[in-house]
């Protein structure tokens, strides 16, 4: 190539305006919100990067497909061409339409788990944990032991651990009903799992007789760091690649608001006809007929169309600079962040920024909070918030303290990015005046959603420099 500039491989047709919001609005907007950003409303924010998950652009080819949205109760065109397009890339046999990825997800483990079960994954995701507690089984995370460290380079961080795999099917034998890995591992930072690892798990299950499933959210994204990353990939397209990827799992569970590029719909995908026909009874139960599982036929052309153009390779090439683009800025500003940069977000290590606040003052949120207060940018904690409340009612710090900044997709051009690198830039200069927070209110489960807290010690940042 004779110029470097990665540009987006796209061109706007349609926008949206964003507003600017003085700090002070903000402050405001903050304090009613209970210092919690999913309490905050999205006009008030600037940059908005709370979830890549269902806040993408979709395309022209997309909103052209949804025109032939069938909206037939059963059998509508538009389930075929779905349900054509989800075995193009998986091959596997029974395809089953969901409204997002925890619907998929709670319907296979109504289906497949008993109380007292194991479920084993590389790191499983808060609705994925959710759903599998929910059956009074465990769900047991094993990465490898780069994968819980943030400044360790590992081309495939998101790598599941294949001797405690083997040792948890071995030990358990009768309580491991299936196993999953989850690309890419968004919990353990948004990184990639290698195409051997995702065989060899695959083969550790299977001479145990056990099904292997993906959570597929962002496979393309995985397919692109096998391309670049793994030898004998170089050349293959990241179709080809994904397709390997399915050869080896018996299901997958799918949330297409992420690699499906759609604002909204999922599916639960598997080769087992007995394990199929349960589900889809279920899912008549509480989603709809198995020909659109509480989507609209539109919804289902957009997921045909979204899950191919996710595997361009122009698109893959653009989206995964993005993430390295960000993170080259904050290495150079020695901002800490997981490294290598994951595929659909850039994750910030608050532990490691703000050892001056306790973990029991929730040193990611309070950071959160403060790049939201600074710059308009809305990003997410994933710390003792979100994880440190235990079934039984106890507090546990997390292991990691992490701000999460998600990419939603073709949305925000470089100089969004720019402006967000500046905001954390600003930050890191203040980042020994910011304060720890706690909580006031709190729900007993998945609190992160709906808690509200307060600055621990009167103010988010002490004698700020404004
Ligand atoms: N699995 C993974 C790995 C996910 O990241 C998500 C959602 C789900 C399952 C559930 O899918 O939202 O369609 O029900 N992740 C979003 C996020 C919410 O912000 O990372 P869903």
């Amino acid at each position: 190539m004779k110029f470097k500039t990665i540009i987006e491989p796209f061109r706007i047709k349609s926008v949206e305006p964003i507003r600017p919001r003085t700090r002070a609005e903000r402050e405001v907007a903050l304090k009613n919100a209970g210092y919690n950003l999913f309490s905050v409303r999205a006009d008030d924010v600037l940059i908005d990067l709370l979830t890549d998950s269902g806040t993408g652009a979709m395309s022209s080819q997309q909103w052209s497909g949804m025109m032939k949205g069938d909206e037939s109760y059963a059998g509508g065109n538009s389930f075929y061409h779905f349900e054509a397009a989800v075995k193009k890339i998986t091959n596997f046999k029974h395809i089953i339409p969901t409204h997002q990825g925890r619907a998929a997800e709670r319907i296979l483990f109504r289906s497949i788990l008993e109380s007292g079960d194991i479920v084993p994954n590389n790191t499983h995701f808060d609705t994925t944990r959710g759903n599998v507690e929910y059956r009074q089984a465990t769900a047991l995370d094993i990465p490898i032991a780069e994968g819980r460290q943030p400044q360790t380079y590992h081309p495939f961080k998101g790598n599941i651990d294949l001797n405690s795999l083997e040792y948890i099917i071995t030990e358990n034998k009768e309580r491991v009903p299936l196993a999953m890995v989850t690309v890419t591992n968004n919990s353990g930072g948004g990184q990639p799992v290698s195409m051997s690892n995702i065989r060899q798990a695959s083969e550790i299950c299977h001479k145990h007789g056990i099904p292997f499933f993906l959570d597929a959210c962002r496979f393309a994204e995985n397919s692109w760091f096998i391309k670049m990353r793994e030898d004998g990939y170089r050349d293959k397209q990241p179709i080809e690649i994904a397709q390997e990827m399915f050869s080896y799992a018996d299901g997958c569970t799918m949330s297409a608001k992420k690699d499906g590029m759609v604002n909204i719909g999922g599916f639960l995908a598997l080769n087992d006809d007995k394990l199929a026909e349960k589900c889809r009874n279920l899912l008549i139960l509480t989603e709809g007929f198995p020909t659109y599982g509480g989507l609209a036929g539109y919804d289902l052309e957009a997921i045909a169309v979204g899950l191919l153009e996710a595997l361009d390779e122009h698109y893959l090439h653009y989206r995964i600079r993005t993430a390295e683009y960000l993170g080259e800025i904050l290495n150079r500003e020695g901002i800490p962040i997981i490294n290598p940069p994951g595929g659909h977000a850039i994750y910030i290590d608050a532990k490691t920024m703000l050892p001056h606040i306790p973990q029991s003052e929730y040193p990611a949120w309070a950071l959160s909070l403060v790049l939201y207060l600074e710059g308009g940018v809305r990003s997410v904690e994933i710390g003792s918030v979100m994880f440190g409340l235990q079934p039984d009612g106890t507090e546990k710090p997390s292991e990691m303290e992490l701000v999460r900044l998600a990419f939603p997709r073709r949305v925000y051009t470089q100089s969004h990015f720019d402006y967000v690198a500046e905001v954390l830039v600003h930050v890191n200069k203040i980042k020994e005046h910011i304060r720890g927070v706690r909580i006031v209110k709190s729900p007993d489960v998945l609190r992160h959603f709906s808690a509200r807290l307060e600055p621990a010690h009167g103010h988010l940042i002490k004698s700020i420099v404004k």
